[in-house]
Order: structure tokens, then sequence, then C-alpha cells
């Protein structure tokens, strides 16, 4: 098993990796047709065993051109993407990933990691078990087309939302999640890698 930088060459894989990674996942229908190119540096590094990627990480970093984390205070990397093919979990594949990727994160003078998550378990474990704590969350909702008829208005003539998806930052979850069948908790987990805990709920 070997842990290496991402390639372009390995775009193909990667995405057919990722799709199936999230197939048992609340993130079931995220799928990309191509990877992201991002606006700053960035720590994109897979693992291979026997030719065959088997994980995925992919972190940005904050610069001074523009900033990717939501907190604040330090220097943040976000990670977009971490993935691990689901014959091939539970092997330390993503514990691998992530110890490289704080080994990089060193160099890059990084304060802290930032990821966001829905509700499922194994990845909630997973970054408990890596000392990243819950800082915040809010919900993503989709509307299927009835939901979406009683609760949105099309401002363009003849366009009817047969789904909608949204964000709800509000103190009313309850009402959200009653309201519609479809809800996720998205939640964001921060690992702090050196100072002061930013952790709110330490
Ligand atoms: C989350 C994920 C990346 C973990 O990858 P992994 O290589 O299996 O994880 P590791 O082997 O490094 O770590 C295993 C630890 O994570 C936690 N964990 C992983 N899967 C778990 C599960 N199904 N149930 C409970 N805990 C789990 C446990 O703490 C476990 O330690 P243990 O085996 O000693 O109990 C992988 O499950 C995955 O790809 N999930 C789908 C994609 C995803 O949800 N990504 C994160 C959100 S964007």
């Amino acid at each position: 098993m070997k842990v290496r930088p991402y390639v372009a060459d390995d775009e193909r894989d990667w995405l057919r990796l990722r799709v199936l990674a999230f197939l048992d996942t609340p993130y079931y229908d995220n799928v990309l047709q191509a990877k992201e190119r991002y606006r700053n540096p960035a720590i994109e590094l897979v693992c291979v065993e026997a030719g065959q990627l088997v994980g995925l990480i992919d972190v940005e970093l904050d610069s001074d051109r523009r900033s990717v984390c939501s907190l604040k205070e330090g220097k943040g990397g976000m990670i977009w993407h971490i993935a691990v093919h689901p014959d091939y979990r539970r092997r330390s594949i993503a514990s691998l990933l992530l110890a490289e990727v704080e080994k990089a994160a060193h160099g890059h003078r990084l304060d802290y990691l930032e990821a966001w998550t829905r509700e499922d378990p194994a990845a909630n474990q997973w970054y408990k078990r890596h000392l990243f704590r819950q800082h915040t969350s809010y919900l993503h909702v989709y509307m299927d087309a009835e939901e979406a008829k009683r609760s949105t208005h099309s401002h363009c003539q003849d366009v009817t939302p047969l789904g909608v998806f949204a964000h709800y930052s509000g103190d009313r979850e309850e009402d959200v999640r009653n309201a519609f069948t479809r809800v996720h908790e998205c939640r964001c987990y921060v690992k702090q890698l050196k100072g002061e805990s930013l952790d709110a709920n330490a």
C-alpha cells in the first residue's frame, strides 16, 4: 500500500472511487464528473494498492489571496474529500492519508484542519477518533416535487421546481425536520494542529 500525490492521469479512477465510496453514505447522490481544481494551494493524495486507487484525500489551504476555512483565526486546511473504497475500509487507509496530510501541514504552517460531513456513523466516528471536535452544524434539506411546491415559488415563468436543495441555519430545526422528508445535519469538525483550541464544545 502506497500513499502518493494525485496526478492528472488518476482523474478517471479518482472519480469512480469517490462515487463508490459515497454510495452507502448520506452523500450517495453527490457525484462529480470532473475533479475539482483548487484556487489555493492544496494537498491532494491518493492511496494505491496493487495498482488500484483505494483511498483519496484533498485538502485546500487558506492563503493570503483567498480563505477557504470558516474559522477566521489562524491558517486552516479544508478537507474537501476523503474517501476509501468500500472493500478496503477499516484497514487504516484514511488514517494513513490523514497522517501524510498532517506531515505536509506542518511544512505549510497550518493551525487547524476543517471538515464538513453529514450524519454517517463511520465518518463521524473516524473524525472523532482522530481528535476532530464538532464545532457547529446546519441542515441540508432536499425537497421533492410536493415539498418544493408548497415551500418555494419560482419567479421564472413556466419554470416549476420539481426538486430543491436548501440550507437551513435557523434555530427551528425540529420544524424543518417535520416539514421535509430528506434532511441531513451537516457538521463542521475541526482538528487543532497547533496553538489554542478553537473547539466550541471543548
Ligand atoms: C470515513 C472513511 C474515510 C474511513 O476510512 P477507513 O480507511 O475505513 O478508516 P480507518 O481504517 O483509517 O479508521 C478506522 C476507524 O474509523 C472509525 N470507523 C470507520 N468506519 C467505521 C464504522 N463503520 N463504524 C464505526 N466506526 C468506524 C473507527 O474509529 C475505526 O477504528 P476501529 O476500526 O479501530 O474501530 C470511510 O468509511 C469512507 O470512505 N466513507 C465514505 C466517504 C465519507 O463519508 N467520507 C467522509 C465524509 S466527507
